[in-house]
């Protein structure tokens, strides 16, 4: 489908053999644009500065290069990933115990909100890769609780996040504790705060920038459209999950109060469904991407604006249940795949000239769902 085109295979990268063979027993191959950025940067020293969005492929772009530069036979900590948020954390611990399957590298998640003795434990045994949220890694280096001294690769995700009055001081704090030779940051990032920008220029040399906020791309995503009517969707999603060959697929309504409606309806009729909005306490959240990620379970509802930092590497296919009010809209809800997708939407009577006003719009073409579709085109 043409986006396979001019990336290079992680074969190529002259990887560790665990490595590798994690890689692709997760099905990575290939790697996507800032896979292949972030690893050129790493093997040339390098920093990087990446301004990504969701659905690049991003956590794994770190966590291969943070397997890759790590040494298990090493007992020191080497890489460090800061987060902001306890499900980002998780999240990337998740990718890292996937893909360093066959690797002996010990990482450790100390994250707010959890008792900061676990931690203190944990940290005295051997820890290769730490990831940790700004307050807590600041607490526990007071303690003298991780030595950072070796700590060569640092990782910041959704960076710009850092870069509030409240995070800043307790950054430019942990700089302190990092070694001053010999570090490479790598840095993914929506925008770029001023205060960024001088980070960078203080504690940053020899950055790597790249752009790849054009990520959110329909590129390599079969669109398709059904004609149904408001009482035959849920029949007809039905029908869809039980016909699609999908990893993971989400589900999109237009509200809040539909996101539960449905799922709780679906997961009723055995297609067991998470739901997921703004709405949800913390620890629920935690609790359905904990579910998403592991697998637990492969379908998942949403509401309109699926949030920021949410990793959406495993979907395969996308479902707008409600058809999207507006371009953008149907940009963010399908233009995340990193590889190949499946976008379906749901077109009601009333969604036609909005279907038209959509392909006008965004230069696109979606087409009547065919009888069958090729699974090549999205697995
Ligand atoms: C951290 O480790 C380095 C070498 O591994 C050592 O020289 C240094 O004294 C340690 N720092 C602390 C505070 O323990």
């Amino acid at each position: 489908m043409g986006n396979g085109q001019g990336r290079l295979g992680f074969e190529d990268f002259n990887l560790k053999p665990e490595l590798l063979k994690g890689l692709q027993e997760a099905g990575l191959n290939s790697a996507s644009a800032i896979q292949q950025q972030s690893l050129l940067a790493i093997f040339a020293g390098k920093s990087l500065l990446a301004k990504a969005t969701n659905g690049s492929g991003r956590t794994e772009a770190f966590v291969i290069a943070l397997l890759e530069k790590c040494h298990s036979t090493k007992n020191a900590i080497q890489g460090l990933v800061l987060v902001p948020t306890r499900e980002l954390a998780l999240q990337t611990s998740n990718v890292l115990g996937l893909l360093g399957k066959h690797m002996d590298m010990k990482y450790i998640v100390a994250k707010g909100g959890t008792s900061i003795r676990d931690d203190l434990v944990r940290l005295s045994g051997e820890v290769h890769i730490l990831i940790a949220t700004p307050g807590r890694l600041l607490d526990l280096a007071h303690e003298d609780a991780c030595n950072l001294s070796r700590c060569q690769l640092i990782v910041m995700d959704e960076a710009d996040r850092f870069f509030c009055p409240e995070l800043l001081p307790i950054l430019e704090d942990i700089v302190q504790f990092l070694p001053s030779q010999r570090r490479q940051f790598l840095m993914y990032s929506a925008t770029y705060p001023s205060a960024m920008v001088h980070f960078k220029n203080c504690h940053l040399t020899d950055v790597h920038e790249v752009n790849f906020k054009e990520q959110l791309t329909l590129n390599g995503v079969s669109q398709f459209y059904i004609c149904v009517e408001e009482n035959r969707k849920v029949f007809c999603l039905t029908k869809a999950l039980s016909t699609f060959q999908i990893n993971q697929v989400i589900i999109f309504c237009n509200s809040v109060t539909r996101v539960k409606l449905l799922a709780r309806k679906m997961t009723h009729l055995g297609y067991p469904c998470l739901f997921f909005h703004p709405g949800l306490f913390q620890s629920e959240r935690q609790q359905v991407l904990q579910d998403a990620w592991s697998g637990a379970c492969q379908s998942m509802v949403c509401s309109s604006h699926f949030m920021r930092g949410i990793e959406t590497e495993s979907v395969n296919v996308v479902i707008n249940f409600d058809f999207p009010r507006g371009p953008q809209t149907y940009l963010h809800r399908t233009g995340r795949f990193s590889r190949l997708g499946l976008a379906i939407s749901f077109v009601t009577q009333r969604d036609r000239i909005d279907l038209l006003r959509l392909q006008k719009a965004m230069g696109t073409k979606i087409l009547p769902m065919p009888a069958a579709i090729d699974p090549v085109l999205y697995t």
